[in-house]
């Protein structure tokens, strides 16, 4: 029996050179390095210099994950951005990308909007487009210039984001070993009753232009929490595994504390827990593919490791993805 398999084969990142610490912030709004560290294990984080955009991140981390990967840019054939900060309304941002890096022409492009879930839904769909023979080697990137819809006035969201991007290549394979590197399973839901909980302030239809961030930092917080953690149970159970199975969760890099309460309502064991977010901050759909990517090039994630990837993020959306890397 033969199967067909999605693979990740090569990662890339990429962070803006401009650093804003807490004590940066402690000029602007009234914060502290004291209540920024505490409340949300964010110390730095990343910000893009003028003329510098969401796309010229997301090609740099595709050209790392295009080297690392051994396949070479004319192999793609699709490419799909998560991203809720596109360099122009239309076209997508994914089409700047395929422009930037010379892929083939007539290679499909495509934005996917789900804010800090977008990847997660990226990889979702790559893999069902690989499984229904549509592609072979898709380009997946997360990335965000979240410095430019961020109100820098508001003390309750302005210390909790940072830019940023990060890129994989999921290869198709066709294997006679079921158990074979590859996505195990995916999940993803909208809980979109919820829409007002974290949302920007407009939008091009509305007040015409992008707004910036909204957001009722409680609700969010116990939100995501319980849909983090049940985005990882289902994918689980799905794959017929239990906690236990998998060496590593890699949650949406939001705030620590978010993160170490999903970790004990899901019963893990501290060492397999990725948080990583203290010198970048919340980078949207940017966070997941970044830290994949710094994990695998410091060799922590080692070929053949099983990955829960589990994010949530304005909608809400949310959901994981099972990978056996
Ligand atoms: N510096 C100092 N004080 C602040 C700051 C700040 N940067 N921001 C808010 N405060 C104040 C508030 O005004 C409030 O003051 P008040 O009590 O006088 O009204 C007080 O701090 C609130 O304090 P806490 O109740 O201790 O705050 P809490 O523990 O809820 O933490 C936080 C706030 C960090 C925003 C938390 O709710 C949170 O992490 N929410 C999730 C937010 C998030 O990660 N969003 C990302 C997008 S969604 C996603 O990615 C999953």
């Amino acid at each position: 029996m033969k199967f067909i398999k999605s693979e990740i084969i090569g990662c890339g990142y990429r962070l803006p050179e401009k650093i804003l610490t807490n004590e940066d912030l402690s000029k602007i709004v009234d914060t502290s390095d004291e209540w920024i560290s505490t409340r949300t294990g964010i110390k730095t984080r990343h910000i893009v210099a003028d003329g510098e955009y969401t796309s010229d991140l997301a090609v740099e981390a595709s050209k790392t994950a295009i080297k690392n990967s051994g396949i070479k840019p004319e192999d793609i054939d699709l490419v799909i951005m998560a991203t809720i900060t596109p360099d122009n309304t239309t076209p997508a941002a994914a089409c700047k990308v395929s422009e930037k890096l010379k892929l083939k022409e007539g290679t499909p492009a495509f934005d996917i909007s789900a804010a800090c879930s977008g990847f997660v839904y990226a990889l979702s769909v790559a893999n069902a487009m690989i499984k229904n023979n549509m592609a072979n080697n898709v380009l997946v990137i997360g990335a965000e210039t979240l410095s430019r819809i961020v109100n820098w006035n508001d003390r309750n969201t302005c210390v909790l984001f940072g830019d940023g991007a990060g890129a994989v290549i999921l290869h198709k394979t066709i294997t006679e070993d079921k158990n074979a590197s590859g996505i195990m399973e995916c999940a993803i839901f909208a809980d979109a009753y919820r829409y007002g909980d974290l949302q920007t302030s407009g939008g091009v239809s509305t007040t015409k232009d992008a707004g910036e961030i909204l957001m009722n930092g409680k609700e969010v917080f116990k939100i995501a929490v319980h849909c983090l953690s049940e985005g990882t149970k289902t994918v689980l159970q799905k794959a017929g595994l239990t906690i236990n199975d998998i060496d590593w969760l890699l949650p949406h890099q939001a705030n620590s504390r978010i993160i170490e309460a999903t970790a004990k309502m899901l019963g893990i064991e501290d060492k397999k827990v990725i948080i990583a977010l203290e010198d970048t901050g919340n980078t949207s759909a940017a966070s997941i593919p970044i830290t994949l990517a710094r994990k695998v090039q410091s060799k922590e994630i080692k070929k053949g490791d099983v990955i829960a990837m589990t994010s949530m993020g304005a909608g809400f959306t949310w959901g994981a993805v099972l990978l056996k890397f």
